[in-house]
């Protein structure tokens, strides 16, 4: 305990971008933990400086019933990585399917993430409504809403701040408390994403953890596997990660305390 899942309704929003580096910011804060690529897109790894040419990972393996522990991959950054490992598009529908008729398949190894009190687990989910988002959001602590600052952001809140997004009825209602937002890629220099990132904090209020800025560092962290504390640690990005692992440390505690969901179903 806890997970943190990171979620967009959008993809190419940075996501993974965000899990990763604040996963590496929290953990430089002093706790344990473990990023976990739920996304076939299967780039999580790559952030953490795992070679684009290794393929194994936990999730392509599920249906195998793979040991999360073995398929943990420890990293120079000391966040213990569990990449999604490679799938073709025959694989990942296998995969969909299995876990809409199955999803203790994925929740039980999971729970067994969970249930290490000192770990703190980071999951990167694919684009939009998929079966590991719906397995993940009722264990989750926190649920962080990527969205990016641009005028279609001002149209998805409300669908985010009802919970609709991740669910619907009275379990959207629940699942809404533990909604958080940050945005990205705010570019100060220009009128319409200050102005859409404006009216996204106007209507999320305390909701929003922070922004972070359209910073080329980020980018570049990428491009050499690296994460932006290390390559470009005194950039605008780099701070606004720092800034919002606080505003994830302050927000924990009220929401960590919650008993999971599915903890509770299963002890019935
Ligand atoms: N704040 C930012 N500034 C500049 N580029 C960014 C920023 N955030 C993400 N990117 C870039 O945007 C692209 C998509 O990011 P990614 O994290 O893969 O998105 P997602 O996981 O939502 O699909 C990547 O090339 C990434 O380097
Ligand atoms: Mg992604």
């Amino acid at each position: 305990m806890p997970l943190i899942c990171f979620a967009s309704p959008k993809g190419g929003v940075g996501k993974t971008t965000l899990a990763a580096n604040l996963a590496d910011a929290l953990h430089r804060n002093g706790r344990r933990v473990i990023a976990v690529d739920f996304d076939p897109q299967n780039t999580l790894r790559l952030h953490f400086g795992i070679p684009l040419t290794e393929m194994g990972g936990f999730m392509a393996q599920l249906p195998r019933r793979p040991d999360w522990r073995s398929c943990l991959r420890a990293t120079p950054s000391g966040v213990g990585v569990l990449p999604h490992g490679a799938t073709e598009l025959r694989g990942a529908l296998g995969l969909a399917a299995m876990l809409e008729r199955d999803p203790e398949l994925l929740a039980a190894p999971v729970r067994a993430m969970l249930s290490d009190p000192g770990l703190l687990v980071i999951a990167d989910t694919p684009p939009g409504p998929s079966h590991a988002l719906a397995v993940l959001v009722p264990m989750a602590s926190m649920v962080v809403a990527v969205l990016q600052a641009e005028a279609l952001s001002a149209v998805l809140v409300p669908e985010i701040v009802s919970g609709r997004f991740l669910g619907s009825g009275t379990m959207a209602a629940m699942f809404a408390t533990r909604l958080r937002v940050v945005l990205n890629e705010v570019d100060l220099q220009s009128r319409l994403s200050r102005a859409s990132a404006e009216a996204v904090a106007r209507h999320l209020g305390p909701r929003l953890l922070g922004a972070v800025c359209r910073d080329e560092t980020l980018a570049e962290a990428l491009a050499c596997q690296k994460l932006v504390q290390d390559s470009a640690p005194q950039g605008r990005a780099a701070e606004d990660i720092r800034i919002i692992a606080r505003a994830i440390e302050a927000a924990l505690p009220t929401m960590e305390g919650r008993e999971p969901l599915t903890a509770g179903w299963a002890a019935q």
